[in-house]
């Protein structure tokens, strides 16, 4: 999806818009493009170019400018394919104002179409042209650049974030926000304007989020704040973001996701630390309200995407087993187009890393038109998931650059986890002595990954080298493990391109067992559990049938070493925690197939990492 910068201050504007342009170089683009306004010549400049920001770059080069106002973008194509007309920013026809965007102007046709008998002469085949047309024309004519803007974008329908400039106001930036992020970065005497926070970090880390159908006229000294369907004037509040410029880089690694997997210790730790404290779960955003309503919840629907659906299906197996309450897990697409049954006693459980995706959002506004109460578990702090449902946990696992979700998973798992045994206790199915026990295992889990990082590093890399070639990878899992069977295809199958597929091992018999050849390898993921024993019969079934054998089990569990190819072995931890063990050796096995395949590890093709369209 695409990325939007902007900068007004003292700083020479090019060298701000570039690097900020890199910062979010993570989410997938196929052009970019900048506007900056010349002093010296009173005129806005536009540089914009096809493919990655190499080639934006080399036009840049000998082009010099002492401008300090500019926006930027990157593209993601949505209308018109990937071309230097398309690229943002659009000037109008004056070539006094710009714009770039991100979403879509769903009623741009009606729009084009009043703008084309008007005269208006389009270079583009986006949506995005006509919000700078229309403001170009009511500014002339209302003379009134900011009510302009505000007016242009009541006039679109759909969601979407804008910034612009103008040239009749050479000394502010204009930004509006539905849906799709904005969040303005406050330095001295300087604003900077972003998609995504990541961008900013390099120069500040107090932001201001805009939250839907607000805008703002950002000046050198001060920001002002809207509400776009009023007009009236607004406050708004800072937030300090505890990311540091240098969390958001590679710190030396070869891609953002191997970095990522590496974190995962961390992440744990300071989770464990946060949400434990005197031998007791907390948490410092849930208020009492919010508790009270915990306690009486009737059934919960875990609602999300991708990774974060497998973290809401293994949340499904701790909620039901601690805290007693029945869960009905769905995927968000599905979720909010199945008129949901949903009564005010409900919670719906929306579980996201970036806090933006369209489906999960949208699920989340069914859940409020029902009356159901709303958590989010969210990695983004600000994001739209997390302003906009009744209550919000934050997993705290910082950025996540890689596409590839990893360590917001694993934090996902862990939050899942405590609150599940929170909630027991809270509902009175735990005992203290219970508690207790599930606490210590639970703080040794950062060791236990740290160890597997070391010790397990090499047998995977083998693993990889004989995986790496094959076309199609079933994983097989049940209880717990089953949502981590989902997880290791995922994770293979986006980062390597070749097909794997995740099953719940006791279908294999209803299928998919006639995909078993010597061909196939057949990831099982196997710890000491309930279900071990008919893990051992699917294995059992597998090799009858000469398939690849690659097993994740318990450290010290001979017959299954015995009966594997490869044996990835994890410490003995309760059921809970085990699926928190058993993915990391499977984010590893992705990883290095892919490297080993040449693969864009950390952007994946096709992928974005937030898809905040439908
Ligand atoms: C996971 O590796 C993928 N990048 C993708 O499935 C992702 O988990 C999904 O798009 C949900 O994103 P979210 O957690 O930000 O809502």
């Amino acid at each position: 999806m695409c990325g939007i910068v902007g900068y007004i201050g003292r700083r020479e504007v090019l060298p701000v818009l570039v690097r900020g342009l890199e910062g979010l170089e993570y989410r997938g683009y196929d052009s970019s493009g900048l506007a900056c306004f010349d002093p010296e010549h009173s005129r806005i400049v536009a540089v914009k170019e096809k493919g990655k920001l190499d080639q934006l770059k080399a036009r840049l080069e000998g082009f010099h400018h002492n401008g300090c106002i500019g926006i930027g973008h990157t593209r993601w194509a949505t209308h018109g394919a990937p071309t230097r007309d398309n690229a943002h920013p659009h000037l109008d026809a004056s070539e006094q104002f710009a714009i770039v965007h991100n979403g879509i102007i769903e009623n741009y046709e009606r729009l084009k179409t009043d703008l084309l008998r008007a005269g208006t002469h389009f270079k583009s085949e986006t949506d995005t042209e006509v919000f700078v047309h229309t403001w170009g024309r009511l500014a002339r004519k209302i003379r009134d650049v900011r009510e302009a803007f505000r007016q242009t974008v009541l006039k679109c329908h759909g969601r979407f974030a804008f910034v612009g400039m103008s040239l009749k106001t050479p000394d502010r930036i204009f930004v509006f926000r539905r849906s799709n992020p904005i969040v303005i970065g406050a330095g001295s005497g300087e604003y900077f304007v972003a998609s995504d926070v990541t961008a900013l970090l390099p120069y500040t880390r107090e932001v201001i989020y805009l939250e839907d159908d607000e805008m703002a006229e950002v000046l050198r000294s001060e920001v002002k704040f809207y509400n776009v369907k009023t007009g009236k004037r607004m406050q708004k509040k800072s937030i300090r973001i505890d990311w540091s410029s240098e969390q958001a880089q590679k710190g030396g690694w070869p891609h953002f996701m191997i970095k990522e997997i590496h974190e995962q210790p961390d992440v744990l730790e300071t989770a464990l630390a946060k949400r434990i404290q005197k031998g007791r779960i907390v948490w410092d955003t849930l208020s009492k309200k919010a508790e009270a309503r915990l306690k009486k919840i009737r059934k919960i629907f875990a609602v999300s995407c991708g990774t974060a659906f497998h973290a809401g299906l293994a949340g499904k197996y701790m909620l039901e087993e601690y805290a007693k309450i029945p869960v009905e897990t769905s995927v968000s697409s599905e979720f909010r187009y199945s008129d949901p049954i949903l009564e005010k006693e409900d919670m719906v459980l929306l579980v996201s890393q970036s806090g933006e995706t369209a489906d999960t959002l949208a699920a989340l506004h069914e859940a409020k038109e029902r009356g159901a109460f709303s958590l989010a578990l969210v990695n983004v702090v600000g994001s739209t998931l997390a302003r906009e449902a009744d209550a919000v946990i934050y997993t705290h696992a910082g950025p996540e650059i890689g596409v590839a979700s990893t360590k917001a998973y694993t934090a996902q798992l862990i939050h899942l986890a405590l609150f599940s045994i929170y909630l027991g206790k809270l509902r009175g199915k735990i005992s203290n002595q219970n508690l207790k026990t599930l606490l210590g295992h639970a703080k040794k889990l950062p060791a236990h990954i740290r160890q597997f990082l070391v010790k397990g590093k090499a047998k995977v890399e083998e693993c990889a080298d004989a995986l790496s070639d094959k076309p199609n990878l079933i994983y097989l899992g049940r209880g717990y493990n089953y949502p981590t069977a989902l997880e290791g295809a995922l994770k293979f199958k986006e980062i390597t391109y070749k097909h794997a597929h995740g099953y719940a091992a006791g279908e294999m018999k209803h299928g998919p067992i006639a995909l078993v050849d010597k061909n196939l390898p057949v990831v099982s993921i196997a710890p000491a559990s309930k279900t071990y024993e008919k893990m051992m019969s699917n294995i059992e079934e597998v090799k009858a049938r000469d398939g690849i054998i690659v097993s994740i089990g318990t450290r010290g569990d001979e017959k299954l070493r015995l009966k594997s190819k490869y044996f990835l072995e994890i410490p003995s931890v309760p059921e809970i925690f085990s699926c928190i063990l058993t993915v990391i050796p499977l984010q590893l096995l992705a990883y290095q197939a892919a490297v080993l395949n040449g693969r864009e590890v950390d952007q994946p093709r096709n992928l974005a990492k937030s898809v905040t369209v439908e």
